[in-house]
């Protein structure tokens, strides 16, 4: 059978959903702490859950965020499907209480405003900083941070600005930290930033 060309990357979020079904099992414990229109919660749910086993927490400060989140859900997955996902109106620097250190496999951020919501509606550097902090805490050994980011709005380039130099400390030798950037598209182009935690001992 012949090859045929196709397109292996031509946005940010195909890398990032890339990395996440390389990274993902039924089973896991997931969150999308930016959930919005449900896009990636429903990519991420078909990577995690079954009826039986897995858990994913959709984290949304928007109430129409999380109705469409809803809805998207409802129209593609089993009742037992949904049973495993957790949908919460609140802000993501706050985790569900039930969640302990070390126990989430993958954590998902899209930064940014609500596609078809109102655009003046962003995350914000405080609140993603404390969240994303409290997320590195949450993963277990392996686990994985996915972050997208959009800095051609103003606030989205503070978020880059400062959640690089945090992520950049984490120590070299335990933490991978990769930020993927396009270098021939306009600046400002969405980028997408991804953290391993350690693993129990080095895999290389
Ligand atoms: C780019 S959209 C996410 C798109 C989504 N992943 C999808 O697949 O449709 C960013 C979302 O972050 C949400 N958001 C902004 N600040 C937040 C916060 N502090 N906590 C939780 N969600 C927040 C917005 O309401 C918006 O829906």
């Amino acid at each position: 059978m012949s090859w045929q060309p196709f397109p292996l990357f031509q946005s940010h979020l195909d890398l990032a959903h890339d990395y996440w079904k390389r990274l993902l099992r039924i089973g896991d414990t997931v969150i999308d702490a930016t959930c919005g229109n449900g896009h990636d919660t429903l990519a991420l749910a078909n990577l995690c859950v079954n009826d039986s086993c897995g858990t994913l927490y959709a984290i949304d400060k928007q109430s129409n965020a999380i109705a469409s989140t809803r809805q998207l859900l409802q129209s593609h997955l089993t009742p037992g499907h949904l049973h495993r996902i957790h949908l919460i109106q609140g802000c993501h620097s706050r985790f569900p209480d039930t969640l302990t250190p070390q126990s989430v496999k993958l954590i998902v951020y899209n930064l940014g405003y609500l596609p078809g919501g109102n655009k003046t509606i962003t995350t914000e550097t405080a609140t993603t900083l404390a969240s994303v902090q409290h997320a590195l805490s949450l993963l277990m050994p392996g686990g994985c941070l996915s972050i997208t980011l959009y800095p051609g709005h103003a606030e989205g380039e503070v978020e880059q600005q400062q959640l690089i130099p945090l992520l950049r400390q984490l120590d070299a030798t335990k933490w991978n930290c990769c930020h993927h950037q396009w270098i021939n598209r306009r600046a400002g182009s969405p980028s997408l930033l991804l953290v391993q935690a350690p693993m129990p001992m080095t895999v290389r």
